[in-house]
């Protein structure tokens, strides 16, 4: 069977990619490369360019490579933008969404693997986060991202499309250099940049309930998260397999922002001082992922530590900002 990616030539799309292609998997990718990098895919993954909304290309790429299962990742993902415009959020990551379910269905995919996330949950008060916990997402990503899963479920149920929801919790790191993160979207590479500027690393708040005062929050390794991806395909494609999957992509294990900096000093060998500033609003004092379910179901749980992640990320953001590594 030949899987189709959308997105698979992003950050995280591209590790997917490789994993399963590395596992022997038959993989095509469509992409329209308005921040992907097609040179992150490996030589022998056929890569068709253009959008994943688009519903006479996709249904060709169904046609032409035999697609017989999805794991759609093309979405838009910043959520700041989201909420200066909601309505591409709503446009792309849900009405593209119903176009790409009723094209793939009607041209006879019965296995769907969607890219959710944790944004779901809002910020539920609760220490480590269940798949049953009552979501209430914060901001238009998020509420896209849960009326993804509504739709998905509701599509798979009318056509007889077996369908997971992968809710990922923090990602970060690389398998390799050249596959790294390139937005400076996320902590890490937040840190990054200031560091690389010769600026003090912030850290929004001090004085939350936490061990050390500072938010918790659950990193994934990027390489981790695309054997997910493998598990939750592989598990799609047994036979007899039918219905609906939601569940948590994490470790089960939080890290503070305080560590994060401190691990993120002895990694870079760059020790600025971290400055506290005020709470930003709606920030959880801690989000981290029940992992029984993804054990269970996928027989998967994460394995690399967030040393590994930031090392990997620190080697990748290097390649694209030499001067960092001059430090
Ligand atoms: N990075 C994270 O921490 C994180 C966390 C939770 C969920 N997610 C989800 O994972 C998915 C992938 O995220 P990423 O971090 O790899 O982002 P990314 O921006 O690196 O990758 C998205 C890819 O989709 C492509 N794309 C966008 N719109 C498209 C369209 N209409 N048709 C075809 N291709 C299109 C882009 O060119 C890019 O290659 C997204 O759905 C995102 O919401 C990411």
């Amino acid at each position: 069977m030949t899987w189709l990616i959308t997105g698979g030539a992003g950050y995280i799309g591209a590790h997917v990619a490789r994993a399963m292609t590395a596992a022997g998997e038959r993989v095509v990718v469509v992409d329209n490369v308005t921040s992907g990098m097609p040179e992150r895919l490996p030589a022998d993954v056929a890569l068709v360019r253009g959008s994943a909304l688009d519903a006479e290309l996709v249904r060709r790429v169904c046609d032409e490579h035999a697609v017989s299962g999805v794991v759609h990742l093309a979405a838009h993902k910043q959520v700041g933008e989201s909420v200066e415009r909601p309505e591409l959020y709503y446009r792309d990551n849900l009405g593209g969404l119903a176009t790409l379910l009723e094209t793939v269905a009607d041209a006879g995919v019965r296995r769907f693997v969607f890219s959710s996330s944790a944004a779901v949950y809002g910020n539920p008060d609760t220490g480590v986060i269940p798949e049953s916990t009552p979501c209430a997402p914060v901001n238009p990503y998020g509420e896209t991202k849960l009326a993804g899963e509504w739709l998905v479920r509701a599509s798979g149920r009318a056509h007889g499309m077996a369908t997971t929801c992968l809710r990922y919790f923090n990602v970060a790191g690389a398998a390799e250099p050249a596959l790294a993160d390139t937005g400076v979207f996320n902590v890490i590479p937040m840190v990054f940049d200031r560091l690389t500027r010769g600026e003090a690393p912030r850290i929004f708040g001090d004085d939350y309930p936490t061990p050390d005062g500072t938010c918790i929050r659950d990193y994934v390794h990027v390489a981790d998260l695309a054997e997910a991806h493998l598990a939750a395909a592989r598990r799609l494609a047994r036979p007899g397999v039918s219905g609906d999957l939601t569940v948590n992509i994490g470790t089960g294990h939080g890290a503070s922002v305080r560590e994060l900096i401190d691990v993120i000093g002895e990694v870079t060998g760059i020790g600025t001082p971290a400055i506290v500033e005020p709470r930003r609003p709606g920030d959880a004092p801690r989000a981290v992922g029940a992992t029984e379910l993804a054990e269970k179901e996928l027989g998967w749980t994460a394995s690399r530590s967030v040393r590994d992640m930031i090392e990997s990320a620190w080697a990748g953001w290097c390649l694209r900002h030499p001067e960092a590594a001059a430090h």
